[in-house]
């Protein structure tokens, strides 16, 4: 072999001894950690060791995304709420509207059902419907009775019974008269009530603004003594007064809502007569009635109701005595149980 050719060759197995000792000092590296030379000094006793990050602190990329998207997706909604609220504010803060709101209902009757069924139910102002007219007994008027959301509550037929305290008492409705300022607003309760009672005595629908309604008592044959409520109290002219007076999301609507609640105190029955009441209005909580404020004349204009009455002050106002009191939904619904002012000796609770 020539004597070039002979170093090519020797060259060549060089290069590729080196490589070979490259390539295992790689693989020496990967299972064994650097050569001992290059190796870290081993950490000082007194230092503490750095904690090893878990599963759970080792947040995936998809993760990170997605928690992203999700920040920047629900800053974006709380903007536009934000914008909508305060677009709305001033809306209904420019609004100039009459305060007496009540003939909106002329219009939304036959759609009233509907349009508030879905915030009834998250409500479950059903419940509070139906133990408030539980409480219902004797001769019973309700007013403002609108669309007759409490038709399905009512117990009919009157019959003794016993009451918390073991005395003789009378449970069920012998009349019940429903009122309301709208007539198309009564009209759907009368189909209610029909549909659901077909041929029911003593029961009636009349329009009537609750503040000057009249005791009218159906089913009532006074010439003979009276019949019907005659026994429910006794010395009391069968006729003279109802027994309950009820009224649901009414005093939201009236434009004398101190003044109805004394009228209505007058006609009912002043020793064991009752006044029921479920209604909405101011909260506890000053953030919320400021947002009920903004809002309350737009609200007022469009559904015919002003969300923002303080309820409390109103029955203060009217002299009616609070019997029991319960609030629901940051304090905004109202269930009451009232009864006339006392006025004289001899009343008994
Ligand atoms: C919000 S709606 C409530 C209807 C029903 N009580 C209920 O719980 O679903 C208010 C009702 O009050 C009636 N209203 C308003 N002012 C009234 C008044 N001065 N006398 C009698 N009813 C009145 C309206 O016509 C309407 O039907």
């Amino acid at each position: 072999m020539p004597w070039g050719a002979k170093q090519d060759a020797s060259r060549s197995k060089d290069k590729y001894d080196d490589i070979q000792v490259a390539s295992k000092e790689r693989a020496q590296s990967r299972t064994q950690g650097p050569p001992k030379d290059e190796q870290e000094e081993p950490r000082p006793h007194y230092l503490p060791t750095p904690p090893i990050p878990t599963k759970a602190q080792q947040c995936p990329p998809r993760l990170m995304t997605f928690f992203g998207i999700s920040v920047l997706g629900l800053s974006t909604y709380c903007g536009y709420l934000y914008t909508s609220y305060t677009r709305q504010v001033a809306a209904s803060r420019a609004l100039e509207i009459d305060p007496d709101v009540s003939d909106r209902y002329n219009d939304s009757a036959t759609r009233f059902d509907a349009e508030i069924e879905l915030d009834e139910k998250l409500m479950r102002l059903g419940a509070k419907r139906a133990s408030l007219i539980a409480l219902a007994r004797g001769d019973v008027l309700e007013v403002s009775c609108g669309t007759g959301r409490n038709i399905p509550y009512y117990e009919l037929g009157m019959r003794r019974g016993i009451d918390e305290k073991g005395r003789a008492t009378v449970k069920g409705c012998r009349s019940v008269t429903f009122t309301d300022l709208s007539a198309p607003m009564v009209e759907v309760a009368k189909k209610k009530f029909a549909a659901l009672h077909p041929g029911a005595e003593n029961v009636v629908f009349r329009v009537r603004d609750a503040k000057e309604v009249e005791v009218d008592i159906p089913g009532l044959k006074p010439s003979r003594g009276g019949t019907g409520s005659e026994g429910v109290h006794e010395g009391v002219t069968p006729g003279s007064y109802y027994d309950t007076v009820v009224q649901t999301m009414g005093l939201c609507s009236m434009p004398d809502p101190v003044g109805t609640l004394r009228h209505l105190g007058e006609i009912t029955e002043p020793e064991h007569g009752r006044i029921l009441l479920l209604e909405h209005g101011r909260s506890y909580y000053g953030w919320l009635n400021t947002m009920l404020d903004n809002l309350a004349t737009a609200h007022a204009n469009r559904y015919g109701c002003w969300w923002n009455r303080d309820i409390g002050a109103i029955v203060k106002e009217s002299g009616l005595e609070i019997v029991e009191e319960k609030r629901y939904h940051f304090g905004t619904t109202w269930w009451l149980v009232l009864r006339p002012k006392k006025t004289g000796q001899g009343l008994s609770s």
